[in-house]
């Protein structure tokens, strides 16, 4: 036994910022930052956080099930990026919504969300639970450093959510890490101890652009790869493939190794940048409030970020 999802929801901040009005206080271009990363604009939160965010979410995909709150099991919120060390969003989200259910948070960065849908999983299979809601949602904006063009320019705020229910849709995963804090680190406060010697680093995303880029297109083809294989797909069965949204370059790349139909791969990055754990069930729920994805079709997720880590799963529609 694992899950089905049975509805999506999704939320973003209204204030759009344009790479045009990036430029008024960083040294880029419009077309450098399209050309290089494929975003044209992202969302930035003024009063969101990532919990509040996660709350407009979660209630969108409970509404969408016709569904309340008092009926979850448990809520899991990926996130790195809460107002707090503690409480978690995820207990945040859990009071916005007036939930009872326990709730907590996974911490694997932007392939958060594939680690607590395998999490999830984990609890269908034992029969821990009959109603999930499992959240990605991010406030990377708070963690930017927004004088540093490298990272500044690619980030955006959001939060999307997956209602799952007891089924058998979730075929198989896999979890990918490769410890280490020198490509992609984000520090928090060292506190005031009169006793620790090191320095405080900014506690801000500090990121090497080009080592990261290499991780995630061998990471991605080679997960997406591997979860097929597990499952028994042939890559020409594949309807949708919903890849973390970093750079165009990265989901570019990892098609070109995969013998996945082209026109499978889903991007919303042009308008909303790269909001880490997000990014998945934002792509996840537009695509089925279009009504692109039919009951059986056969979905991979994937996602890479810091760590490093990555994963995929296949889910049955
Ligand atoms: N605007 C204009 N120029 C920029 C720029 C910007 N926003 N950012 C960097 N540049 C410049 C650099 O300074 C460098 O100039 P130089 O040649 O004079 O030194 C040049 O552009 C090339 O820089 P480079 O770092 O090689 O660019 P890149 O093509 O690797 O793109 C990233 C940079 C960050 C967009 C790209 O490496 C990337 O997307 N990496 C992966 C990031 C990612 O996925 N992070 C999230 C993990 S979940």
């Amino acid at each position: 036994m694992s899950f089905r999802i049975v509805s999506t929801g999704s939320f973003v901040p209204p204030k759009v910022v344009t790479n045009e009005e990036l430029t008024t206080f960083l040294d880029t271009s419009d077309e450098w930052i399209t050309e290089r990363t494929g975003v044209k604009e992202r969302r930035v939160a003024t009063t969101e956080t990532a919990a509040t965010m996660g709350v407009e979410a979660g209630r969108r995909a409970l509404e969408a099930a016709g569904m309340t709150p008092d009926q979850l099991d448990m809520i899991l919120c990926a996130t790195i990026s809460g107002e707090y060390v503690s409480p978690g969003v995820a207990c945040l989200i859990q009071a916005g919504l007036g939930a009872a259910c326990p709730a907590f948070d996974i911490s694997a960065a932007c392939s958060g969300y594939i680690y607590a849908l395998d999490t999830a999983a984990g609890f269908f299979a034992r029969n821990r639970v009959k109603n999930m809601l499992v959240i990605g949602a991010e406030q990377i904006s708070r963690l930017l450093d927004w004088t540093d063009r490298n990272t500044a320019v690619i980030f955006g705020d959001g939060a999307g959510a997956c209602l799952l229910e007891a089924g058998d849709n979730y075929i198989t995963s896999k979890l990918f890490s490769r410890g280490g804090a020198d490509v992609i680190q984000i520090p928090t406060s060292i506190g005031n101890s009169p006793f620790f010697e090191k320095e405080q680093v900014k506690p801000l995303i500090h990121m090497k652009g080009q080592e990261t880029f290499r991780f995630a297109v061998g990471a991605m083809a080679q997960d997406i790869q591997d979860v097929l294989e597990q499952a028994g797909i042939d890559p020409a069965d594949v309807d949708h493939v919903v890849p973390h949204q970093a750079n165009i370059r990265i989901i570019d790349a990892a098609r070109k190794r995969l013998n996945i139909k082209p026109e499978c791969y889903a991007s919303n990055i042009d308008r909303y940048g790269n909001t880490s754990a997000a990014s998945v069930p934002l792509v996840l729920d537009e695509l089925n409030r279009a009504g692109k994805l039919n009951r059986g079709d056969i979905v991979v997720l994937a996602a890479f970020g810091g760590g490093l880590s990555s994963g995929a799963c296949v889910i049955r529609w």
